[in-house]
């Protein structure tokens, strides 16, 4: 029996944990909508003579039991719920019929016409489930109603949906990692709460096309720039960091990379907990990869390098305040990720070479990378310094040593 078509879908939520749903057909439909089934503790039961691999991972683990046969009479008899999507356009009507005759809502994959139920797209964000339906009315239109959903979920994502008086205000500092420069390469959590912060501390390095966006009331203070006095600079900002917070403000201290990659993340943190404020990290995309990604460059390729390493080049190999064992390094066959080291590519080049690697190997240096002035200059450990100089590599830049620096070029 087709349903009339001038009424709209009533919305519901369906508990269905413990609950016996019958999925008929193991294609793409069913891989689509299982695992929605699976999060709600649905007890399903998959009847098809085939399934695609990942709904057969799904049986293997348990998740779901799979009976390999067709669709039979009877089938959905005990169900709460059914989902009809068999390419047997006859079974998948006999199903419907049957499903009526039991009082089973059933969703229907080839003719939402006749199917009691339609599944909503749906999505989520920070515990809120987004369901949308396009009315029978305004005709069922699945590209709309996915599109309603996304911008709904990024709009609850990155905190523009909700008005800043209605925002549950997130208290204390958030030290936010905001990857290596392109504002898109910042965690969906890291731009909510910037959007969300009344005061922004933010690096020189890390986003800083985001700060533009903010609106006028948020106070956003350059790290490099706050006034130190009789403290250390790093002391400094944890002070603001600490006023600030005590004031009531949702604070953002916004880091380049990861916060905890040669970011004085802990550090921070540290004293906050010191001074008893509550405090969030979020990760972010340290340029220690991701800078040589965008260059072209994998730090680890199967065959070339298993294993990659990140050292800091801030004080030369030869200073007695390094902690870095270059010996150690030299003596590696993977790849070598050196940041803040252009300053002191010479001498790290020639302890490389005194500890063991061939002065021809493959050296890139890439300067403010994902950012709009990337660039790429090549050299050998041989050749860096000089190289380096001629090009006017200046930081920020991530300085790969190794033979992966080849490896794209290949293709
Ligand atoms: C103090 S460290 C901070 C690293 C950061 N926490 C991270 O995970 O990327 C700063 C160094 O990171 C590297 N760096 C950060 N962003 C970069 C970018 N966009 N391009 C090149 N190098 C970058 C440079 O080596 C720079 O000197």
């Amino acid at each position: 029996m087709a349903v009339p078509a001038d009424h709209p879908a009533y919305p519901v939520g369906l508990r269905l944990a413990g609950r016996r749903v019958v999925v008929l057909g193991g294609g793409q439909v069913a891989q689509r909508r299982l695992p929605a089934l699976i999060a709600a503790g649905a007890d399903i039961v998959l009847v098809s003579p085939t399934a695609t691999p990942s709904v057969e991972a799904m049986a293997e683990a348990g998740e779901i039991r799979w009976e390999r046969r067709p669709y039979a009479r009877g089938d959905l008899a005990d169900a709460w719920y059914a989902l009809v999507a068999t390419p047997d356009a006859r079974a998948n009507a006999a199903a419907s019929a049957e499903a009526e005759q039991y009082r089973v809502w059933c969703v229907r994959s080839d003719d939402a016409d006749r199917a009691t139920a339609w599944t909503p797209a749906t999505g989520r964000s920070e515990g809120v489930t987004v369901a949308v339906l396009t009315s029978a009315a305004g005709g069922r239109d699945p590209r709309r109603t996915a599109a309603i959903r996304d911008a709904v979920v990024a709009g609850l994502s990155d905190g523009t949906l909700v008005a800043p008086h209605h925002r549950e205000r997130t208290a204390g500092v958030a030290l936010v990692g905001g990857g290596p420069g392109d504002p898109d390469l910042i965690t969906v959590r890291g731009r909510r709460l910037l959007a969300e912060a009344d005061v922004v501390i933010a690096d020189r390095l890390g986003p800083r096309d985001l700060l533009a966006e903010l609106p006028p009331h948020v106070e956003v203070i350059d790290a490099a720039k706050i006034p130190y006095g009789r403290f250390m600079a790093q002391e400094a900002i944890n002070n603001a960091l600490i006023e600030h917070a005590k004031a009531g403000k949702a604070v953002v201290r916004l880091k380049g990379g990861d916060p905890f990659v040669f970011g004085r993340g802990m550090e921070e943190a540290q004293a906050l907990a010191e001074a008893g404020i509550a405090c969030t990290v979020v990760p972010g995309i340290s340029s220690s990869i991701s800078v040589p990604g965008a260059a072209g460059i994998p730090v680890t390729h199967r065959g070339v390098a298993h294993e990659f390493t990140v050292v800091s080049g801030h004080v030369a190999p030869d200073d007695p305040r390094s902690l870095v064992d270059w010996s150690a390094l030299g003596a590696l066959r993977g790849t070598l990720v050196v940041l803040m080291g252009v300053d002191k590519i010479g001498a790290i080049a020639d302890a490389l070479i005194r500890h063991g690697k061939a002065p021809s190997t493959p050296v890139a240096l890439v300067q403010e990378g994902t950012t709009a002035a990337q660039r790429r200059v090549d050299a050998t450990l041989e050749t860096v310094a000089a190289t380096a100089r001629a090009e006017d590599v200046r930081p920020p830049a991530v300085v790969v040593i190794g033979d992966v620096v080849g490896v794209g070029e290949h293709h």
